[in-house]
């Protein structure tokens, strides 16, 4: 989500007339655009400030601006901790970027956050930018938002907080958008949102509901002409209908990949986080999702340490990984955050205990990973390409796996799709050849 904020920030200030520049020293404005989901981000864009602090002493024209979810949390903090930075702009101000860098008045820190709020309609210039670039760098995938905010507060998540309620996009808007991208010469869209499974139930003025679902969405999407793989990200469980995994059934488009973050396989946790769901309750969604689509590549969210969790959550968690075989997961340790109800939470796990928790996680989940990956040798991929070297291509099956490809003949654009064998499997990759064009 981040990625696809800083793209319309970046369009809205070249329709200004700023110039992207390569070297950050040559530049005049400065944007951190951040995350605040663990402790380790915000960490980050602090000492980043301070790196800038002293680009701006050689050079005073330098406007430093903060946007994004630390911006949103923080707010007038930053600009005490760190005077140098001129503007903080945050989640529900973005596209007023450049009034605001033109003039903020008194008042440098933009981060109201409205229930009313509305994202505006955006259509990317994508035909602009791509007149003065090499065919081998026009992009062909593109994130689209299709709804910001959360109403869930998982007990560990400072979302809702830094993203406001959870606001629906106009579904005309989000088709809008996404045709004239296909129109670009976009072949592949992942839709994004906090909470892609319940879209619709909250419109874009206030609480209203609309009579259109994520399912109905996907349908939609997939009918534009020209566009090649469909993809969407992230799903609550909770949430997750049956209709919308029959897609994966019905839609040839929709890539065969689900992200369903779990958080923790005990069933204890899983209350305490708020979560509201079971791990029985996710099993059964796994075991539908796989019936709909047999080779689906299952990928999840896990938190380990979380407060209170015991040897034997752990294991539970553990269990889960043995259950569900995922092909891949971001694991996490606990990070407190502030204003959220965990924090407050007593019986904390020792750093030693979630670091040696994570390991383990991690190098199971490396092995089962691996073993996916070794079940598609000699298997044929349609491989959408990403890159081209000077003596191989790398592209992406639609299960999200990156396939490297030795070629020569470099006859291919990124976007395109070939078909490849799987010879070698590694932990991050796979290696294959050629079998021809889709
Ligand atoms: N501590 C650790 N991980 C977190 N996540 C969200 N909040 C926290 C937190 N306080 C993880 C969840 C979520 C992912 C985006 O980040 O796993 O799905
Ligand atoms: Fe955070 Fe996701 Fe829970 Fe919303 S559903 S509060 S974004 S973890």
């Amino acid at each position: 989500m981040n990625e696809r904020d800083s793209e319309i920030m970046a369009q809205l200030l070249g329709e200004k007339g700023y110039v992207e520049t390569g070297d950050s020293d040559q530049a005049d404005l400065i944007i951190l655009n951040t995350c605040s989901i663990r402790a380790k981000a915000e960490q980050k864009v602090m000492s980043m400030l301070g790196v800038l602090r002293k680009q701006k002493q050689h050079n005073p024209k330098l406007k430093i601006c903060v946007a994004g979810c630390v911006a949103q949390q923080e707010g007038q903090q930053i600009i005490e901790r760190m005077p140098h930075v001129d503007l903080v702009i945050g989640t529900q101000s973005l596209y007023q970027l450049t009034e605001l860098l033109d003039d903020f008045g008194e008042h440098p820190v933009a981060t109201r956050l409205s229930k009313d709020y509305q994202i505006p309609p955006f259509i990317p210039n994508l035909r602009a930018d791509n007149h003065q670039k090499s065919p081998l760098t026009i992009p062909f995938k593109k994130f689209l938002t299709i709804m910001q905010g959360c109403n869930n507060y998982c007990s560990y998540c400072v979302v809702p907080f830094t993203r406001g309620n959870e606001i629906s996009r106009n579904v005309s808007h989000i088709l809008e958008e996404a045709y004239s991208l296909v129109e670009a010469g976009i072949k592949e869209i992942t839709l994004l949102g906090q909470n892609v499974n319940s879209y619709g139930r909250t419109n874009v003025v206030s609480t209203e509901t609309i009579d259109y679902s994520f399912a109905d969405l996907l349908r939609a999407v997939s009918t534009i002409p020209g566009l090649r793989r469909l993809r969407f990200t992230t799903s609550n469980p909770k949430d997750l209908s049956d209709d919308l995994m029959r897609c994966f059934a019905d839609i040839g488009i929709l890539c065969p990949q689900f992200h369903l973050p779990v958080q923790s396989g005990s069933n204890r946790i899983l209350s305490l986080m708020n979560r509201k769901y079971s791990r029985e309750l996710y099993l059964e969604k796994v075991a539908a999702l796989r019936s709909y689509c047999p080779d689906i590549a299952l990928t999840t969210d896990m938190i380990v340490g979380f407060p209170g969790e015991t040897d034997r959550d752990f294991e539970e968690t553990m269990s889960l990984l043995e259950e569900v075989q995922y092909h891949g997961s971001f694991s996490f340790k606990y990070s407190d955050r502030p204003g959220t109800r965990s924090a407050t939470f007593e019986d904390k796990v020792e750093e030693t205990v979630k670091s040696e928790r994570l390991r383990i996680f991690q190098s199971r989940q490396d092995e089962i990973g691996l073993k996916h990956n070794q079940g598609y040798v000699g298997k044929i991929f349609s491989v959408m390409i990403e890159k081209i070297g000077e003596d191989s291509i790398v592209g992406r099956t639609g299960t999200n796996h990156l396939v490297h490809i030795a070629d020569t003949v470099c006859s291919y654009l990124p976007g395109e799709i070939v078909s490849a064998r799987i010879l070698h499997a590694g932990q991050h990759s796979l290696r294959g050849e050629l079998v021809g064009k889709d």
